[in-house]
C-alpha cells in the first residue's frame, strides 16, 4: 500500500459517490466563507454521474449552494458543438448544471467546435491559470490509466492541448454514441501539469474494471506509461474507491 496518497474505500459504488459528493460539498461550503471563490475541476463519464446527482440533491434540499462556484471541465471532444447530444457541455447540463443554483457564466468547458482547437486549448489553459487553478479537482480514471484525456505517454508537465484518443478510449466511449465511427478521434484536455497544480485532487474509481488501473496508479512506479501514477507526486490526493476498484491494491 502506498502511504503517500490518501485512500478511502467505501463498501459500494453508491457509497463511494456519496463520500465524494460530501467532500466536494464541504469544500464548497468552506470556500464560500473565504474571499477566494471555489474553483471546481469536473470530470465526465459514467463514474461521476451519481456524485452530480447527490450534489443536486443537496442543493434541492437547501443544504448546499453552488452559487459562488466556478467550474472548469477537464476535456471536450474536438469537432462537437456545445449542443451536440454527446458533447461534454451537454453532459454537464444534463447531469449537474440544470439542477443546481450555479451561475452558468462561471461554468467553463473547452469549445470542441473552435475553428482553431490548438488556440482554444491555449485560451483554456490561460483561463484556468487566471482563475487561480483548481481549488478542488475531481477525476475519474481510464482503464489504461488516463486522467482527463491524458493518454499513456503524456508528460507530467503537459498543459491543456489537443490530443489523439487511443483505440482503447475510443472503444470505451463508443457506448455513448450510436456508432463507434461517430466517436471523435481527438479531444482538448487539460494537461497533467495543469491537474497537478490543483490544491486538492479527488479521484473516484468504482468497479472491477478499474482495479488494475487503480493499483498501478497507487502502487506502481511513477511513469508516463500510466498517467494516473503522476498523482503520487501530488501532496494532497484522495482516491475514493469501492471495494471492487480497490481489489488489486497491495495490503
Ligand atoms: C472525462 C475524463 C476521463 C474519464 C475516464 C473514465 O472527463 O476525464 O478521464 O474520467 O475515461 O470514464 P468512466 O467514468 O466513464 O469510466
Amino acid at each position: 500500500m502506498n502511504f503517500r496518497v490518501s485512500i478511502d474505500i467505501a463498501p459500494t459504488a453508491a457509497e463511494a459517490a456519496i463520500r465524494v459528493s460530501a467532500r466536494i460539498a464541504e469544500h464548497i461550503s468552506i470556500a464560500a466563507m473565504s474571499p477566494r471563490p471555489c474553483r471546481l475541476g469536473l470530470a465526465t463519464g459514467s463514474t461521476p454521474e451519481p456524485v452530480y446527482c447527490d450534489l443536486a440533491g443537496r442543493v434541492a434540499r437547501g443544504e448546499l449552494s453552488m452559487a459562488s462556484v466556478a467550474t472548469f471541465n477537464l476535456d471536450e471532444y474536438v469537432g462537437l458543438a456545445k449542443d451536440h447530444p454527446q458533447s461534454y457541455h451537454t453532459y454537464m447540463h444534463r447531469q449537474l448544471f440544470d439542477h443546481v443554483d450555479i451561475d452558468l457564466s462561471q461554468t467553463h468547458l473547452p469549445r470542441g467546435d473552435a475553428v482553431d482547437p490548438e488556440q482554444e486549448a491555449k485560451r483554456y489553459e490561460q483561463a484556468i491559470a487566471a482563475a487561480g487553478d483548481m481549488s478542488c479537482q475531481l477525476l475519474g480514471i481510464g482503464r489504461n490509466g488516463h486522467i482527463g484525456f491524458n493518454e499513456p505517454g503524456s508528460e507530467p508537465d503537459s498543459l491543456t492541448r489537443v490530443v489523439q484518443l487511443t483505440e482503447d478510449t475510443i472503444r470505451a466511449n463508443a457506448r455513448f454514441f450510436d456508432d463507434i465511427d461517430d466517436v471523435p478521434r481527438q479531444a482538448i484536455t487539460v494537461g497533467i501539469g495543469t491537474i497537478l497544480r490543483s490544491q486538492h485532487i479527488i479521484l473516484l474509481a468504482t468497479g472491477e474494471s478499474k482495479a488494475s488501473a487503480v493499483a498501478a496508479a497507487i502502487d506502481g512506479p511513477v511513469t508516463k506509461g500510466h498517467p494516473a501514477s503522476f498523482l503520487q507526486t501530488h501532496p494532497k490526493v484522495t482516491f475514493v474507491l469501492d471495494r471492487a476498484a480497490a481489489g488489486l491494491l497491495r495490503d
